[in-house]
């Protein structure tokens, strides 16, 4: 049987986001499935990495117990061997018990993973893993460099201007007369790194503009301003797969306009018990949407059609979900942005398309193997007669 390893948690905002995503919506199916063994890693808020049966078990964190056992625990030590093996202290004087894992599925949203910095690690170890690679996650999680993909693609983005801080520090007045001089109020200032709406604000004039500037330059070195998308319809769009891709359903987040970008709003309500409902509304974890999205067939095609683009342009594999802003007078769908590791896999969507949570970590599991066997057979090694002149 083979052992896959689910690592969650992490160095980031999103760090207990990745715990529900990892235990309810990886950890869970990928045992129903009967088919693998299922190691949880979970990596603390200050980096250490913990291996253990009872991580798997929500209760360890909503109750706050999680402190004490990390107090208690040793943390893991990870040998790269030719893959990797996880190394801990088996609680018998000096005895250690070790496993080899087969397959990573990393479960970890923002900052240290969903970015590519873990997908970089795994790629050294040589172990395959679920999900997008190193380059297209790291492209993902910069609003930036995704907005420049898109665009020399063809595909439509927001006019953006983007702002590096210690720019900013230098030449506040330079650079808010640039933004103003090629940019249209209202506009939209965000970190270029960040998710779930940190430190986002939407500005109306020059002392908005900067005063956001500074908030999202609080949280990151680089910040996109970009132009306010008229007459919105926001979309999302999970798609499966590496070369042959299958997406799930457009989807239409319903959520109020003055919290439309703040992290209760998005985690809390959606995710526990939210009090709206009826219609076709639908309960994830984004909060309540609509399933699919209500676009007449010739706007839906196209939404469609721009999300599968975006996904090849960028590179995506396993999964990921593209996100969308459209114009409904002007009918342009205009590309946002891209979530490498949608929280909780965005299964009500996938269950909805007719693909279950046991199906999704299987299907995903069997494209990480797969994308594993593709680059074993690409050829790394070179011979030359370089050292034989020393
Ligand atoms: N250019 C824009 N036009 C209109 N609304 C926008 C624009 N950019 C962002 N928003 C709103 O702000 C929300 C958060 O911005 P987004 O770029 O998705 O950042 P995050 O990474 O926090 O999800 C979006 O879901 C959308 O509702
Ligand atoms: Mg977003």
């Amino acid at each position: 049987m083979k052992t896959v390893a689910v690592i969650f948690g992490g160095r980031s905002t999103e760090h207990d986001v990745s715990i529900v995503t990892a235990l309810a919506s990886i950890i869970k199916p990928l045992e129903l499935t009967k088919q693998y063994k299922v190691e949880a890693i979970y990596i603390a808020k200050n980096g250490a990495w913990y291996w253990d049966e009872k991580l798997k078990d929500i209760n360890l964190f909503s109750s706050g117990q999680i402190q004490d056992f990390l107090h208690k625990t040793q943390p893991t030590s990870v040998q790269f061997d030719g893959g990797m093996t996880l190394v801990k202290a088996s609680g018998i004087a000096g005895r250690k018990t070790s496993r080899k894992i087969d397959v990573v599925f990393p479960a970890m949203h923002g900052t240290y993973g969903e970015d590519g910095s873990l997908m970089g690690l795994l790629r050294m170890a040589g172990v395959p893993f679920v999900g997008c690679d190193m380059d297209a996650s790291v492209l993902a999680m910069d609003k930036v460099l995704a907005k420049q993909v898109a665009e020399s693609s063809n595909i439509p983005v927001a006019k953006y201007e983007c702002i590096y801080r210690d720019a900013f520090a230098r030449k506040p007045a330079d650079i808010l007369r640039i933004v103003e001089k090629t940019l249209t109020y209202p506009l939209f200032v965000k970190p270029a790194h960040l998710g779930s709406s940190i430190g986002i604000t939407r500005v109306t004039n020059v002392q908005e503009l900067q005063n956001a500037i500074e908030v999202a330059c609080h949280y990151d070195s680089k910040v996109i301003v970009e132009e306010e998308v008229a007459n919105l319809i926001e979309v999302t769009l999970p798609i499966l797969g590496n070369d042959q891709l299958k997406p799930a359903l457009l989807e239409k987040p319903l959520t109020k306009p003055e919290d439309f970008f703040d992290f209760e709003s998005k985690y809390m309500h959606g995710g526990k018990g939210g009090k709206k409902s009826g219609g076709k509304g639908t309960k994830g974890s984004q909060g309540y949407s609509e399933l699919p999205a209500q676009l007449d067939a010739e706007l839906y095609k196209k939404a469609e059609q721009t999300g599968l683009a975006v996904y090849r342009e960028l590179g995506c594999n396993g999964i990921a979900r593209i996100d969308m802003l459209i114009d409904n007078k002007t009918n342009i769908v205009y590309f946002n942005e891209v979530n490498p590791l949608p929280g909780g896999l965005y299964e009500h969507n996938w269950r909805a398309a007719g693909v279950s949570s046991v199906d999704l970590v299987q299907t995903l599991v069997r494209l990480a193997e797969e994308r594993f066997q593709q680059q074993q057979q690409e050829n790394t090694v070179f011979s030359t007669n370089y050292l034989q002149q020393f």
